[in-house]
């Protein structure tokens, strides 16, 4: 006996062996002839497996009549060529031992179909829908191929703290860490004695792993983080999450263009890789929630990314004749109905936006000759937005300290930082690529609380 996957059961190579197969019921139908159909479920691929269960089971009677969706079960059978639509294979039950009954009274997951408003209220269930189990293999699929990708490259992977004392985005929209007494704090009122805390000072979760991949690169060249990000920005659109992953490579003797480079052909590998090893859950995607998915995909693959100045997308929008919510001029910063209309509209691919104002971005962008620009680059794709957010960084000492005062910060904070500066300073570059936001754009998902196990967002951290 044979224990094996749904997905492998299905396969005509599997046609003949006797096997063990565990998963869910999706459904039973029952025949005239005193048998029944269920169709079974175990998450290795998007599609059932049919089971046929027989009048003479023992439990036929007393079990197998009774299982409806959700009830857990064990089959042993054979498998057999299935004369029936959608199969090539089907199990022929020998025994079926229910392992767990679910009471179709209460259980949330019938036959029909759930809003996925009303799916994320049963985030601990909805794994067993087919949009979730779809969701969760591309965003395992994705998680695969960006380890593949730089490795393959010759990439170091660095793990990140994940506690930090320092404000990598400068945007103050971090969670502070504590293990001081909340209420007596209260009780005693002000000052709060940050000495007393865990770690001796403030410390926070961190909004990047930059700073500290920064470190790395200007030791050991080429290196990657990948892991969990948070930023307490009250955000409450379908692009934000307070928490969320990040991948962000760093390399030492890159400049901007490379950094382009290496971004675009990044972002073409992990699409390219979605469409080859999960046809089935991207064919579903293209079907039920955007039908332009796989067209739009195979085409990003196939062309050039549109490469453009920020002052150059402004002239765009500004003569574009559109009516926006936000109005355009030269300093703002792009909004997503601007960054839509780009990629979406003017281009229809794509764009990577570069050299924005500088009083836009992080202190540690590298700063242009014309004192109003630095060396961000913003990719920007259909209904998605901006999807990878990266720079070339500030390798001079002097202009580096100027820059995080004229942005407020304490350059003695950030005295390690300003070392990589200090002792054999290189031209080095990265960016960071938000993972729902790439799952959200190959899946056509809507809303990125859909693409996430567990989204945590303003006011919520159920599960
Ligand atoms: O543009 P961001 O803020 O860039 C950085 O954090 C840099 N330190 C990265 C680097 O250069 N190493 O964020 C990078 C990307 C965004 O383009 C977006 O895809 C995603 O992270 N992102 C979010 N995703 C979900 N929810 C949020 N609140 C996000 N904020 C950023
Ligand atoms: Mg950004």
């Amino acid at each position: 006996m044979e224990k094996i996957s749904v997905k492998a059961a299905r396969q005509a190579t599997a046609i003949g062996h006797n096997v063990l197969v565990q998963g869910w019921i999706r459904t039973r139908r029952d025949s005239k002839g005193g048998f029944s159909f269920l169709e079974v479920n175990d998450g290795s691929c998007l599609a059932n497996l049919q089971i046929v269960a027989e009048g003479s089971l023992p439990n036929y009677e007393s079990e197998v009549k009774h299982l409806v969706a959700g009830c857990s079960v064990a089959i042993e059978g054979e498998v057999k060529a299935s004369g029936g639509k959608g199969q090539v294979t089907e199990v022929l039950a020998k025994s079926l031992k229910v392992l767990g009954m679910a009471d179709p009274e209460t259980y949330p997951l019938q036959k029909k179909q759930h809003s996925l408003e009303k799916l994320r209220e049963w985030a601990h269930l909805r794994p067993r829908t087919n949009t979730f189990g779809a969701v969760t293999r591309v965003r395992n699929c994705v998680s695969r191929s960006i380890h593949n990708f730089f490795q393959e490259d010759g990439f170091l992977y660095i793990h990140t703290p994940i506690i930090t004392a320092s404000d990598c985005e400068g945007a103050g929209a971090m969670f502070r860490v504590t293990t001081l007494d909340l209420p007596k704090l209260a009780a005693a009122g002000p000052p709060v004695k940050n000495e007393l805390d865990f770690f001796g000072k403030p410390a926070y979760l961190t909004v990047s792993g930059q700073l500290e991949g920064e470190i790395f690169a200007c030791s050991l060249g080429k290196i990657y983080t990948f892991g969990p990000t948070f930023r307490a920005e009250n955000s409450n659109t379908s692009r934000h999450l307070s928490e969320f992953w990040m991948v962000e490579p760093e390399m030492a003797f890159y400049e901007l263009t490379d950094n382009m480079d290496l971004a675009e052909r990044f972002l073409k590998r992990i699409f390219k890789d979605a469409l080859e090893q999960c046809p089935e859950d991207m064919a579903f995607f293209n079907e039920h929630y955007d039908k332009t998915t796989l067209e739009t995909l195979q085409k990003i693959i196939a062309t050039d990314f549109r490469r453009l100045p920020y002052t150059e997308a402004v002239e765009i929008l500004e003569k574009s004749g559109e009516k926006f919510e936000f109005p355009v001029k030269w300093g703002i910063d792009l909004q997503s109905e601007h960054e839509r209309y780009l990629t979406e509209k003017h281009f229809q691919v794509p764009v990577i936006l570069y050299d924005y104002p500088r009083t836009l971005k992080p202190f540690y962008m590298r700063a242009n000759d014309d004192n109003k620009t630095v060396r961000a680059m913003d990719v920007l794709v259909p209904k998605v937005g901006e999807i990878i957010g990266g720079s070339q960084r500030e390798e001079r000492l002097d202009v580096l300290t100027q820059r995080m005062q004229d942005q407020h910060l304490k350059p003695e904070d950030y005295w390690w930082y300003l070392d990589l500066r200090r002792f054999g300073t290189v031209p080095h570059a990265g960016f960071g690529l938000g993972l729902e936001r790439a799952v959200q754009f190959l899946t056509g998902m809507a809303n990125i609380r859909d693409v996430i196990p567990f989204p945590r967002t303003p006011g919520s951290a159920e599960f």
